[in-house]
């Protein structure tokens, strides 16, 4: 096996992080690591907002409600991007560029585009001994998080990223068995699968080192879906000119 993939499969989310900064040139090291994603169509339809600012961290810290976002050595937030690609396009066209954005499908490039680069970003900042957790949660208030970072028309904020020096390791978090995520040729329905893994991931959860619980997959699942979640963020992403049709 080699290094990159030993990285890789040693992946784990990281909550809690020394208090030492990252270096500037770690941090461009990471940027310029995101960036040499792959990228649909040559779009690069997204952006990358660090917060340093302690009062916007606070303020973001208090619509994810998790400490991580406070407590790191940088925090990222990737953002949907489509800003800069009208800067200087014909008159003639924006309208319908701009009409043209709301599809649906733009959102969908965009989102695909920051989520690759935020795992090469992930990724080299594991190849480095540093420890990362995403940040769906900042989207608990997705109107407010993108007023703090204050995203103009066709920016849309999607997920940060806390980096930094790991205070913690926990144990790996197990997935589900590869015959449950990959098949031949066609879908093929797997409920077995699951029922086993169920049993498999409920012996984890009894037997971890922290936070012990009875729990299963599909229960955890069932809770997360049983309650609408987010409803604001179709208007919010219609609002700022996405996802409209
Ligand atoms: C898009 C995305 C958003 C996430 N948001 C959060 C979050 O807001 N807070 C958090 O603590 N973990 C968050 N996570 C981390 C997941 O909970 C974690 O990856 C998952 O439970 C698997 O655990 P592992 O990464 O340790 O293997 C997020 C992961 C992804 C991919």
């Amino acid at each position: 096996m080699n290094s990159t993939i030993e990285t890789i499969l040693n992946h784990r989310s990281i909550r809690s992080f020394e208090d030492t900064p990252l270096e500037d040139k770690t941090i461009r090291t990471l940027i310029e690591s995101a960036q040499q994603a792959s990228t649909s169509s040559y779009m690069m339809a997204y952006s990358i907002i660090g917060v340093t600012d302690e009062n916007k961290k606070q303020a973001l810290q208090e619509i994810s409600g998790h400490p991580h976002v406070t407590n790191n050595g940088h925090l990222f937030i990737m953002c949907a991007d489509y800003r800069r690609i009208t800067y200087g396009m014909d008159e003639e066209v924006r309208d319908d560029v701009e009409k043209n954005l709301e599809n649906t499908e733009h959102l969908m490039t965009a989102a695909i585009d920051a989520a690759l680069a935020a795992q090469n970003m992930a990724i080299a900042a594991e190849s480095m001994g540093l420890g990362m957790c995403y940040l769906g949660s900042l989207r608990n208030d997705i109107t407010k998080t993108d007023e703090i970072l204050n995203l103009p028309g066709h920016v849309a904020p999607l997920f940060g990223i806390a980096v930094g020096v790991p205070a913690e390791q926990p144990e790996k978090k197990p997935r589900l068995p590869m015959e449950a995520v990959y098949f031949e040729n066609e879908y093929k329905e797997h409920k077995d699968i699951i029922e086993e893994f169920n049993q498999n991931i409920s012996d984890y959860y009894a037997s971890r080192s922290s936070n012990q619980r009875r729990d299963t997959w599909t229960l955890q699942m069932q809770r997360r879906f049983k309650k609408p979640v987010r409803m604001d963020v179709t208007d919010f992403l219609k609002s700022k000119g996405f996802n409209k049709r």
